[in-house]
């Protein structure tokens, strides 16, 4: 009986010592940063190019010009070399967007001023119309303008009916969706003024809204679909 005890033990330590060995390893390997890898984002989107394709791959070629002397730079100027690396590298970002990627923080990403690029990624989030009107009377300070008793801004209610009733009839907004024109009321308000009304509202909502802020507005407002207040 001892015998045996003894076997058990012996075979214990001899298989618990390299399980310790592991556990080691992994929690000393868990606590180095991770280096941030060229693998595709967990959703990676097959999308069709939106982009001239010569004209992608010439930027491309441009671009990796741009990276052409980095060996030497690093060893001569290294801060020259990585600021260099830094901006080659947004620059391929944006190439790639412009392109019609789709990256798998789109929700996230701060919109900017494309109306087109807006438009086409849109149907990636889903528009919650309170967390809308949450942002529109909070944060935001939409509804400091666009309340009815201040005639600074088109009143906030019946926006939606005046959308499709007033504004999509003016023949300077050929072809607009209401979608369309509502992204760019509120990315570029200064392309279109409404008649009456002097062109006052903030023009960096495209540096502040993320995509789903921006949903999320539209949401709110697409829902304001009754008569405008008198
Ligand atoms: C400082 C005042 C001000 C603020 C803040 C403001 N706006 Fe405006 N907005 C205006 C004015 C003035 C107009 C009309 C002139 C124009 O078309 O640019 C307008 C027009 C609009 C229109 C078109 C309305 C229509 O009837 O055609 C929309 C949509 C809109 N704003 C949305 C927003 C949203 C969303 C926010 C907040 C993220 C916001 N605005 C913040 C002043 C403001």
């Amino acid at each position: 009986m001892s015998k045996l005890k003894n076997l058990l033990s012996l075979q214990m330590s001899t298989y618990t010592a390299p399980l310790w060995l592991m556990l080691l390893f992994f929690s000393l390997t868990a606590q180095t940063t991770p280096t941030p890898t060229l693998e595709p984002s967990p959703t990676p989107r097959p999308v069709d190019l939106t982009c001239d394709l010569l004209e992608l791959q010439q930027k491309q070629a441009e671009l990796a010009v741009a990276l052409g002397s980095f060996d030497s730079d690093a060893e001569s100027n290294p801060g020259a070399a990585l600021d260099n690396l830094f901006k080659v590298g947004a620059a391929y970002q944006e190439l790639a967007l412009s392109c019609g990627y789709i990256p798998a923080d789109i929700a996230t990403r701060f919109i900017g001023t494309d109306v087109e690029r807006i438009l086409s990624t849109l149907g990636e989030v889903f528009g919650d119309p309170i967390n809308g009107q949450v942002l529109y009377n909070g944060e935001l300070g939409c509804s400091g303008c666009h309340s009815a008793d201040t005639n600074v801004a088109p009143p906030t209610e019946g926006t939606y009916t005046r959308i499709l009733d007033e504004r999509l009839h003016d023949p300077l907004l050929p072809d607009y969706t209401p979608e369309h024109y509502l992204i760019e009321s509120i990315v570029l308000p200064g392309n279109y003024v409404v008649e009456g009304y002097t062109n006052v509202m903030p023009n960096n909502f495209s540096e502040r809204l993320t995509l789903q802020d921006l949903a999320d507005l539209i949401a709110y407002l697409e829902s304001q679909d009754g008569a405008s207040p008198e």
